[in-house]
């Protein structure tokens, strides 16, 4: 599979840019065990990087000319001139992950005269199933640029440096989300597990359990990050800054006293040192009732609606009701806390069982607190269980995409047959298990030049 790939997008780079040799690199997708929405509030995660990727052949251009093709003819060849400020193409393009990485690198090492490339991509990452086909795209077309500009990673950039950078980077497509996509696909290890602590960054490896695996499954409902997605996708880290001024807000009627928190996880880690049960008090005390009006909370930070918006929400609809703050506040603490037992688990490495059960409860936590969950998901999770999964929930951004499901390695064969039967031909309504509906996902190296 992965030689065929590379062969196939070097095939094409020769025959678009004859007599040129090309470079290669690959970029890894992501698959998150636990731990989800909760990376943008500076609280840790736990994914693995995939063997599925993305890979670029390349060579400099002699003009500042960028010249981008895709082996998949759904996107077709684009070509636009390097500049140290480079204009979004139209939403959805997939060149915008390519300009997000190259106006990155370019402001952090403030390229005066930012030259041309010519680079053709490929990729076997199911597209807009929550694997990060689009930050491994990113990651990719980092390398490529960083090595055409002659800088080289451990040199002139850390993997760590990179993260950091393409993480604010990305939003270039106007998606905001966490740091742990990028992470993963830079920091990855081939046979582990990663936890990601934010602020600072750092990386723990951690062993998986022998004798299972984890298995993705796509819902086939499309998690697209672009479009009228782009608001729930949104939706997520925008609540969470209104979480956190909140919050802060209670700190000052508490302490009688500024205490500034950049992020939730703050409480954990700033000067507090917050243990879960105070946290969970303070969350209690911030969110008496289950939902918050925007006029409400407008009164409480003493704010406009106007400025609200400004500064946290952005555009983002007000729910009939409210906003329901104090279960996305719960959340964001228990699945935190579910991070830190999952990864105390694998290290431990005796029992899948109660690993499985943690992504039950995040399951569950993602589709009756935060919300980000939809029946597909729902149906998916409940047949994985039955087919014989330790657990099963979904992962990434959610409303679709893909589920994570640990599975004994001897019950593979029944939990591919329960699932196919149970959700794509009963559910869905399916006629045959489409490919690549169902992946064994084997943790693989983070990105790099090949
Ligand atoms: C998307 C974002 C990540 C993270 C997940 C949810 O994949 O890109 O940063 O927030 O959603 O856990």
């Amino acid at each position: 599979m992965t030689m065929s790939l590379r062969d196939s997008v070097h095939q094409l780079f020769s025959a678009a840019f004859p007599g040129e040799t090309p470079r290669l690199c690959r970029a890894p997708g992501r698959i998150n065990l636990i731990g989800e929405h909760v990376d943008y509030c500076g609280l840790s995660v736990l994914p693995m990087a995939v063997s599925r990727e993305i890979v670029v052949a390349y060579a400099p251009s002699a003009s500042d000319e960028v010249t981008l093709a895709n082996v998949d003819p759904a996107f077709s060849e684009v070509r636009f001139a390097n500049a140290a400020q480079l204009e979004p193409s139209p939403d959805g393009a997939w060149d915008n992950y390519v300009k997000a990485a190259v106006q990155g690198v370019n402001d952090h090492f403030r390229v005066a005269k930012p030259p041309g490339f010519q680079a053709v991509f490929g990729g076997n990452i199911p597209g807009a199933a929550g694997l990060s086909s689009s930050s491994a795209m990113v990651v990719a077309a980092s390398l490529v640029y960083l090595d055409v500009l002659g800088k080289r990673i451990g040199e002139d950039i850390t993997r760590i440096e990179l993260a950091n950078l393409l993480a604010e980077a990305e939003y270039f497509v106007g998606t905001r989300g966490g740091g742990m996509d990028q992470a993963i696909i830079l920091l990855g290890k081939a046979g582990h597990a990663c936890k990601i602590d934010f602020g600072p960054l750092r990386a723990e490896h951690v062993p998986l359990f022998e004798g299972h695996c984890f298995v993705a499954c796509n819902s086939l409902v499309k998690s697209e990050k672009s479009g009228d997605m782009r608001h729930r996708y949104n939706a997520g880290p925008y609540t969470a800054r209104l979480i956190r001024a909140l919050v802060e807000k209670q700190l000052r009627t508490d302490y009688d006293e500024d205490i500034a928190l950049a992020n939730l996880g703050d409480l954990w880690f700033g000067p507090l040192c917050m243990r879960d049960s105070e946290v969970a008090d303070l969350f209690d005390a911030t969110f008496p009732t289950d939902r918050m009006t925007l006029k409400e909370a407008g009164h409480r930070l003493g704010l406009s609606e106007a400025d609200l918006r400004k500064r946290f929400i952005e555009d983002l609809c007000e729910p009939e009701g409210g906003f329901r703050l104090k279960a996305r506040a719960r959340h964001i603490l228990t699945e935190f806390g579910r991070v830190e037992m999952a990864r105390d688990l694998l290290l431990a490495g005796d029992d899948p069982e109660a690993f499985g059960a943690l992504m039950d409860a995040s399951h569950r936590s993602c589709a009756e607190d935060y919300q980000v969950s939809c029946p597909e998901l729902d149906a998916l999770t409940q047949a994985a269980r039955e087919a014989g999964a330790l657990g099963a929930r979904m992962t990434g951004a959610g409303f679709g995409g893909c589920t994570v499901n640990l599975v004994p390695e001897a019950n593979l064969d029944c939990f591919f047959a329960g699932v196919e039967k149970a959700y794509y031909r009963g559910f869905l309504g399916m006629a045959e298990l489409p490919p690549d509906a169902i992946i064994v996902a084997e943790a693989a190296s983070g990105a790099g030049l090949l």
